[in-house]
């Protein structure tokens, strides 16, 4: 029953086939097992490069990363508030690190863990319901940081040919995602009326993890969305010879 709207208009670029990665990434032979050593490495130097739009391959700017809208629904348990993000800016994956990433070339499965040391949002946000039995409501401008934000990215991917060279493209994606620790802050809240907003901003962030738990799902369910069309984007562009070597 979790609804789930993103849009990701801005992201769309044309561009050709056949394009190359820039010369400053790092390409890791996935038929070898030193792609184990590799891989982590050239997922951070990658992520590390894309502070800045890649037109060859339709790649918007990582830092930040501008997702016009998205609404995270209820959750089952805590809160009974549908969220909604307008102009989100996600920041911070330039200082990822990659602790494994690894390929299984027969299942053609792509596993990544990482920790996003910051990974900041700032927004434009309207919320209207329930967390935690108190009404809430509010209309403004805020920041939420998931300190040492924990993700474990899986890809499924499958393998075509175009013009005579072999592309991968994604079948499925899941991700997990758990910060170890968040702060937040909004504004506005109950039209600015501050003691209000004090009292419930107080109560959210005692709970905010457990918060954050019962909005897991949907907030795994958008980023994986979103990492998977940024990812989809290098692979339909370039030749699995030329993204891994
Ligand atoms: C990441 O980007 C931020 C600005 O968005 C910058 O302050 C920081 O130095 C960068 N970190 C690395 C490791 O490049
Ligand atoms: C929230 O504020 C924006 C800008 O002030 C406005 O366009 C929008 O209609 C407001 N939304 C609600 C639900 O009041």
């Amino acid at each position: 029953m979790k609804f789930l709207l993103i849009t990701l208009y801005t992201f769309l670029v044309a561009v050709s086939f056949g394009a190359k990665l820039p010369s400053g990434f790092k390409k890791c032979n996935l038929k070898q097992t030193s792609s184990r050593l590799c891989l982590p490495k050239a997922v951070e130097s990658a992520l590390r490069q894309m502070d800045r739009p890649i037109k060859s391959l339709g790649l918007i700017s990582l830092e930040p990363l501008v997702i016009p809208s998205l609404t995270i629904d209820a959750g089952s348990q805590y809160v009974a508030a549908k969220h909604t993000y307008q102009n989100l800016r996600v920041s911070g994956f330039n200082e990822t690190t990659c602790s494994k990433a690894e390929f299984n070339y027969n299942e053609k499965t792509l596993n990544l863990d990482c920790v996003v040391p910051n990974f900041r949002m700032e927004f434009n946000y309207e919320i209207h319901g329930q967390i935690l039995m108190a009404s809430i409501y509010g209309n403004g401008t805020g920041w939420i940081i998931f300190h040492d934000n924990h993700l474990g990215l899986t890809f499924k991917l499958g393998e075509y040919e175009k013009k005579g060279k072999t592309y991968f493209s994604i079948l499925h994606q899941q991700l997990s995602m758990q910060p170890r620790v968040i702060d937040f802050d909004v504004n506005n809240l109950f039209d600015g009326d501050e003691e209000s907003a004090d009292r419930v901003k107080k109560i959210l962030k005692e709970n905010v993890l457990e918060i954050y738990g019962d909005l897991r799902h949907g907030y795994e369910e958008a980023f994986g969305k979103i990492f998977a069309y940024i990812f989809e984007k290098v692979l339909e562009n370039v030749p699995v010879s030329d993204i891994f070597g």
